[in-house]
């Protein structure tokens, strides 16, 4: 067999073992009582990348816009936190726009910048390849994996000397539950080296009425993002969701300090789903928990790091939507 043979027939075995995944995961999540919910990483089909791009250009969502001035802004100072040459690794890439920046910077150092991407979206690393690939002085990598095991695979050859920085920007660790955020964070630290990196975005607390807008605005795009992934459903797994009766809900829960998105029923019906072979049952006004998106305090994001064995070393925080970069270094 042929090496490129061999390429494909591991594609293959690695796309039934995500569409496995994917069954199993809207089984458990359509079956729990009393919350219905379904796993956020699968937004992130075709569609659900290029609506997400369109969610970061929103004038109501400041998030990204506040994410990347900060990199453009202290870049330098950001890469700076080590002499040696970085290798710079991404969880969750999306398209890559704003990591340009610390590329930039990294080359300005050095030469050259080492950069791999990972994501569990096929479609944003293409877009990253499309938007990072060009800076000549950067050697690009990408990973079609979940983050843990993209970073195995990104640092299972690790040179002597090598130094690692990781990014997790966006505030995507806010889109997990908190014990979930720590032990994903734990988890990294094991994989890493005393010293190395960890360059994490937060998104800060805001007012209330601000939080709701950037998560139902007006132009309904979030709203188309968040009842694609029944469409997403429908079309890999032979789902019968009528997308019309499912409405977009936006709360925000003080206690947990997160906004909540919800698809809400507006009647009562039961979707047949073909490769699960059978029905799910929807009260009406009953709902299906998609994502959480957690509000951060500077304390809370201390708190974070200590937890799972950072130490913080520099913020740098925007004033205009509140948000902060922290850089944690593993100790
Ligand atoms: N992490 C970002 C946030 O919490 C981006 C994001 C993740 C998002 N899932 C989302 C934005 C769903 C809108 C809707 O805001």
């Amino acid at each position: 067999m042929t090496k490129q043979q061999l390429a494909v027939r591991f594609d293959r075995r690695l796309a039934q073992q995500f569409a496995l995944q994917f069954n199993q995961d809207v089984l458990r999540g359509l079956t729990s009582e009393p919350q219905k919910w379904l796993s956020a990483q699968y937004f992130y089909d075709e569609v659900g990348s290029a609506l997400f791009e369109a969610i970061t250009a929103l004038p109501e969502y400041g998030l990204t816009r506040a994410d990347s001035r900060l990199l453009q802004r202290h870049a330098a100072e950001m890469v700076r936190f080590r002499p040696e040459p970085l290798h710079i690794i991404e969880l969750g890439s999306g398209s890559g726009a704003k990591t340009r920046w610390l590329l930039e910077a990294e080359a300005t150092r050095h030469g050259t910048a080492r950069y791999t991407a990972i994501d569990v979206s096929a479609a944003a690393l293409e877009m990253c390849r499309t938007t990072l690939g060009r800076i000549p002085a950067v050697e690009i990598e990408t990973e079609n994996a979940t983050y843990l095991d993209g970073v195995r695979v990104a640092l299972r050859n690790r040179q002597p000397g090598e130094r690692v920085l990781i990014l997790f920007l966006g505030s995507t660790i806010g889109n997990f539950p908190l014990p979930d955020a720590v032990q994903l964070l734990i988890e990294l630290r094991g994989s890493l080296q005393f010293g190395d990196g960890l360059l994490l975005g937060t998104d800060l607390m805001k007012p209330i009425e601000q939080l709701l807008l950037a998560y139902d605005d007006p132009a309904g795009v979030t709203a188309a993002f968040n009842r694609n992934l029944l469409a997403h459903i429908n079309r890999e797994l032979g789902g019968k969701f009528d997308l019309g009766a499912f409405q977009h809900d936006v709360r925000f829960d003080s206690e947990e300090s997160r906004i909540e998105m919800h698809l809400r029923s507006v009647r009562p019906q039961t979707v047949w789903i073909e490769a699960l072979d059978r029905g799910f049952r929807f009260g009406a006004g009953e709902t299906i928990w998609t994502e959480s998106s957690r509000k951060f305090t500077m304390d809370g994001v201390k708190q974070l790091a200590a937890a799972s064995g950072f130490e913080p070393r520099m913020h740098w925080t925007d004033d205009e939507w509140p948000f902060a970069e922290s850089l944690l270094v593993a100790e």
